[in-house]
């Protein structure tokens, strides 16, 4: 059997890769390479014929390149039939684990587990085995496979019949729902993805809450976690990435303009999200709202910054949480704007550059999730931010765990709350502010992602 060992020692599975391809006008295709925690921890253990991942061809652009044999070196895509993926990522994978990890159903959306979601569930099967099979036949003997996320729960149990000579770690990038929550699957699918899992000699997830609620779905529903270990890492900002990339031209040239929307010496309220329910962000306009008739000294002394990039626009419940978005900003506008005052600067066109200058010029983020893996934008915009910002962070992100201590902690859902915690923050001393962002930005960056991967990898190897 030896023959048939892959070259790989290191190799990730994900179902958003590395890179993406487009089309170009004269046929050819571009290469664009994503940004992120794995792709630099990847990096830091060097590329070449040692290392692999697997991914999805997501775009028309990535499936014209598997078939024309294009590939980036240490990448291999895999052409999943576009309605089988369709079927895993957004019937399975978005619709219903995403919704249960996050605990985002609300009557009259509850799921209904049909033979439609049956038939979903067998595409989701298929679309893990196409990994398990790429990965079996990439990998070197003994080598480490780290599969991500909910897409790929079934994974590690399949590879691990494949190939039991491997060292097999998944980790997942989202919160765990508790048991009662997590009860909502049926009961032989909420076995098959706890199963998959534990075919992994190693889980790992982004806090000690998402880690003890997966432990205890599996007492309740597998018998317990057998020989699989868990390990809890927090993914951290990228400190030296950030702060070069945040002082490029690109930067300066978005900080001009949004100073010019703003306004003269203004405060700024910023906030950066995929426009994703479980961002909270029209309970964060909301919440802008209340300031502004609770407070109203504020007004015409603060504009909110709010980034809303699209995000898995297949799916109506995004798409119309956009929309609503959208509604709630411009009603905000129409309401209390003045010929000189723009209260919401909304922006929904995804630009990276933009998001950094936003950070650079935050006095207050505001990060008020109803339930997230760990969220990043609030470790990032303390390392960014030119004078020190103040946070207002949900008691329901991962990051509060780490972050709790100097940021000001508002419950999702409380409205009222969050008004007064944004006022707070806007009346924060400067000197406190500076301190308390000093500090916010040390423990963001306590695990940077390059440390974050190969403590993994070294823990599964150990
Ligand atoms: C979350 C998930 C990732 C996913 C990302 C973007 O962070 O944990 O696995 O890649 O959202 O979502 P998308 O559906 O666009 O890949």
């Amino acid at each position: 059997m030896a023959s048939s060992f892959g070259a790989a020692q290191v190799l990730v599975a994900s179902n958003r890769g590395p890179v993406s391809y487009a089309v170009a006008d004269d046929g050819s295709l571009r290469s664009k390479r994503g940004g992120g925690g794995l792709v630099s921890g990847l990096s830091a253990i060097g590329s070449g014929s040692d290392s692999l991942w697997v991914c999805s061809a997501l775009s028309d652009g990535d499936r014209e390149a598997v078939r024309r044999g294009v590939a980036v070196d240490g990448v291999r895509m895999l052409d999943i039939p576009a309605d089988v993926h369709a079927d895993a990522y957004n019937g399975v994978a978005n619709s219903v684990l995403w919704f249960v990890h996050h605990m985002l159903y609300q009557t009259p959306l509850e799921p209904v587990f049909d033979g439609s979601f049956r038939s979903q569930w067998a595409s989701y099967e298929t679309y893990n085995r196409a990994f398990a099979e790429a990965l079996a036949e990439e990998a070197a003997e003994g080598a480490a496979v780290l599969v991500q996320d909910y897409h790929l729960t079934l994974v590690p149990g399949m590879l691990r019949e494949l190939r039991p000579d491997l060292r097999i770690g998944h980790f997942s990038h989202t919160p765990w729902a508790p048991p009662e929550y997590f009860a909502m699957l049926p009961d032989d699918i909420a076995r098959q993805v706890l199963r998959g899992m534990l075919g992994a000699d190693r889980l790992g997830f982004l806090t000690r809450r998402w880690a003890d609620a997966f432990t205890a779905c599996c007492e309740r529903f597998a018998g317990g976690l057998g020989d699989t270990r868990i390990g809890v890492h927090g993914l951290g900002a990228d400190a030296d990435f950030l702060r070069a990339r945040s002082h490029e031209a690109d930067v300066d040239e978005r900080m001009a303009g949004l100073r010019e929307e703003i306004g003269e010496g203004r405060r700024t309220i910023v906030r950066v999200d995929r426009t994703e329910l479980s961002k909270n962000i029209v309970r964060g306009l909301l919440a802008y709202r209340q300031l502004l008739d609770d407070r109203p000294e504020w007004r015409e002394r603060v504009v909110h910054v709010a980034f809303a990039y699209p995000s898995r626009q297949d799916l109506a419940v995004y798409r119309d949480y956009t929309a609503e978005v959208q509604r709630v900003a411009e009603e905000i506008n129409e309401r209390y704007g003045t010929p000189g005052w723009r209260p919401v600067v909304l922006h929904v066109k995804d630009d990276f550059a933009r998001s950094l200058a936003a950070y650079r010029l935050a006095d207050v983020a505001l990060v008020n999730p109803i339930r997230d893996g760990m969220n990043l934008v609030a470790k990032e915009v303390p390392v960014v931010s030119d004078g020190g910002c103040a946070l207002v962070l949900s008691q329901e992100a991962g990051a509060h765990e780490e972050l709790g201590e100097d940021a000001i902690t508002v419950n999702p859902y409380d409205v009222v709350q969050t008004a007064e915690a944004l006022h707070e923050a806007l009346s924060m001393r400067p000197e406190d502010r500076t301190e308390r962002s000093k500090r916010l930005a040390a423990a963001a960056t306590a695990l940077p992602p390059a440390r974050w991967f190969l403590d993994q990898l070294e823990a599964l190897r150990g």
